[in-house]
């Protein structure tokens, strides 16, 4: 049972003769944190009052008279200018809980009308390592395909790896080059990494001498601006000044990217200045990029030793990736990658420029928008396709193999213009009611709030990053198990086992648990602490019911089979209750926006009203057997909506830590 749910159903119900539209009042009816205003609250009689021009209370009283909610609230209460507020039956509640012990499903009723949706998450360009910024998209995307699944909807989880692309020339032209064949034998992934690396720092250097002098004069013309600004600052009238200082601002911020990128390419021309062998490397090969362009033309047009390449490469590059998600249990259902949308990027091209979406401009061909100056390119000059090519043949495939109502995209919010052109060009040619979502996110920094780096400036290789993990959950568990008041309860396998649960753990949550769009700070401190909105603190949670269990030697499957029941006698109890209720509301307010946080905050909400609850009702010594009986069931329906919430997030517990 989902109570918000159903209390909105019957505020339509009594809105319905009131108003042309009630569905928009909808929203004002909320839960409530505060008790002392009830369980849930509805503000709809305020914008009522106003648009009617009477008072808000009477209004109340009118929606009040018609609102049939005896069966599940005590009588109904106006407070103030016109809240109403909402107070559930104990006796209602007693009984939804109960119905909890038996729930598999723990309230969460599966949709009426399932949606079949696609999510195209993960997605890593597969020649190069993945890194930290591969976290969000593949635990976000998850989290989200798992929600779905849960809820009924039909789900196809897609890896649109990126197999196709610009690192596969740089691999192949690396290959050619530089391979070490006994290493290429005996340590393929390896050996292909060290050549993407090679091959793209020698690019990279090449492209950063080039453009030096052009940021040179970059940077002059903005200083040079912002000299002028800051005039225009100073003599600006008291209206003015803060238009002409936000503007300064901007202006500011503008000159320190410029700057940042300049030492940024000074530090790649500096590293490989100082590294005699990789110089003369350099030296050597003054047009690798064009080079690898040509590599990757070739592999497209079939050349068959490029092509040949690429097939022996590919299946190493893929090992590597599915690496990283067994230890992280990541599943798709399709992986196809760009590659297997190939042969389409012809007709696709061809199509549009038959009907008139694309045309030709400057030799390339383009689809033109309304919102956006410059269009997306599908055919380039040189007749490359482009990745914007390979997504509409990908959405044309997806459209007509799965027919979904809806396709999400969980990646980078960088990407927000591509995917906005995409979506208007594929309404615009094939798909006019199908939803596409770009379920964006922002960047993880370090603490120095830049993008999270190595030390010496490398971007964070996501395998080491969750072998960090888990060796400081190692740390905490071994810590938190000798400080136990008994003594240490753990072995050294049982020690590691735990650490390996809790480390990539925290990765997963600390990111799921930050609003996805803003950018978040990195820290293995602060996802592994004990208190807190953490997945170690929630795994703690889950545990110490199970320790609970385990001193008060309760058989479980007995105890949920017993005649015993949930009494809710002392406010943390029914304050328990009632959040272990709310589980399906949680899970809707995720899916309204995509939004896996809300269902890390109700987690956190419902363990820090279990801690009260433990704190103020004894457990084990409770006043009598049937009150014991109570409160090991609200234990163990607590266990289980926190282990079913993490699982829905991806994240494993533990019975004891
Ligand atoms: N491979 C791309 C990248 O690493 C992400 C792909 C996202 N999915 C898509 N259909 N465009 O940036």
């Amino acid at each position: 049972m989902n109570i918000l749910a159903e209390l909105r159903q019957r505020f339509l119900e009594a809105l319905e003769p009131l108003v042309d539209d009630p569905g928009r009042l909808l929203e004002m009816i909320l839960p409530v944190q505060d008790p002392r205003f009830g369980d849930y609250q509805a503000n709809c009689a305020m914008p009522l009052g106003k648009e009617r021009g009477c008072p808000p209370r009477d209004v109340a009283s009118e929606i009040v008279e018609r609102l049939k909610v005896e069966d599940l609230c005590e009588p109904v209460e106006i407070a103030g200018p016109g809240f109403i507020n909402l107070r559930l039956r104990d006796d209602w509640l007693i009984e939804q809980v109960n119905q909890l012990v038996h729930d598999q499903r723990l309230g969460v009723d599966g949709v009426d009308d399932p949606d079949t949706v696609v999510i195209d998450y993960s997605s890593p360009n597969v020649a190069k390592p993945m890194h930290v910024g591969h976290i969000r998209s593949t635990v976000i995307g998850d989290a989200l395909a798992r929600i779905l699944r849960f809820l009924g909807h039909q789900v196809i989880a897609d890896n649109h790896l990126g197999d196709w692309g610009t690192q596969f020339g740089m691999i192949i032209y690396g290959y050619k080059h530089f391979v070490d064949s006994d290493r290429f034998e005996s340590d393929t992934v390896n050996e292909l990494s060290r050549l993407y690396r090679l091959v793209n720092d020698l690019v990279e250097y090449h492209q950063a001498v080039a453009g030096i002098d052009r940021q040179l004069e970059e940077i002059r013309e903005r200083e040079e601006k912002l000299e002028q600004q800051q005039l225009r600052v100073d003599e600006a009238s008291q209206d003015e000044k803060k238009k002409q200082s936000s503007q300064l601002r901007r202006q500011q911020t503008q000159l320190e990217d410029a700057r940042d990128r300049l030492a940024g390419a000074r530090k790649k021309i500096d590293a490989v200045d100082e590294d005699q062998a990789l110089a003369t490397l350099a030296a050597e090969h003054p047009g690798v990029a064009e080079a690898v362009l040509g590599e990757t033309a070739r592999l497209h047009e079939g050349d068959s030793e490029c092509r040949q390449l690429w097939e022996q490469f590919l299946p190493a590059c893929r090992a590597e990736i599915d690496k990283i998600y067994q230890r992280l249990d990541i599943q798709f259902d399709v992986e196809h990658g760009e590659s297997f949308y190939h042969s389409q990027l012809e007709p696709v091209v061809e199509e549009l420029l038959a009907n008139g979406l694309a045309r030709m401009s400057e030799q390339a061909v383009c689809v033109f928008g309304e919102k956006y100056d410059t269009p997306m390119i599908i055919r380039k000059k040189d007749g490359a396709f482009l990745y914007a090519t390979t997504d509409l043949a990908t959405i044309q495939y997806r459209v007509a193999t799965w027919q979904p109502d809806t396709l999400l995209y969980v990646v980078d919010h960088r990407q927000g213009e591509h995917f906005e052109k995409l979506f208007d060009a594929a309404r615009r040619w094939n798909c006019p009611d199908l939803e596409m979502r770009h379920v964006s996110f922002g960047t993880v920094l370090g603490d120095d709030g830049r993008p999270f780096k190595t030390r010496s400036g490398e971007v964070v290789g996501l395998e080491s990053l969750l072998d960090g993990a888990v060796a400081r959950a190692l740390e905490v568990v071994s810590e938190n198990d000798q400080a136990k008041p008994g003594g240490a309860e753990l072995g050294e396998q049982e020690r590691e086992h735990i650490a390996s649960v809790v480390g990539h753990a925290a990765i997963k949550y600390a990111d799921l648990a930050h609003n996805r769009t803003s950018d978040y700070v990195f820290s293995y401190d602060k996802m592994m602490a004990l208190e807190g909105n953490t997945a170690t603190y929630m795994q703690y949670s889950y545990a110490r019911v199970q320790s609970i269990f385990r001193r008060g030697e309760v058989d479980v499957d007995g105890l949920r089979s017993s005649f015993a029941g949930i009494l809710l006698q002392h406010p943390a109890e029914r304050h328990l209750a009632l959040g272990l209720l709310q589980f399906s509301e949680a899970l809707d307010q995720v899916l309204e926006d995509y939004r896996p946080n809300q269902l890390t905050n109700y987690l956190f909400d419902v363990a820090k009203r279990f801690s009260t609850f433990f704190q103020e009702c004894p457990v084990l010594r409770a006043e009598d057997e049937a009150v014991r009986l109570s409160r090991l069931l609200l234990c163990d329906v607590t266990a289980r909506v926190i282990g079913q919430g993490l699982e829905l997030l991806g994240i494993g517990v533990v019975d004891r830590m």
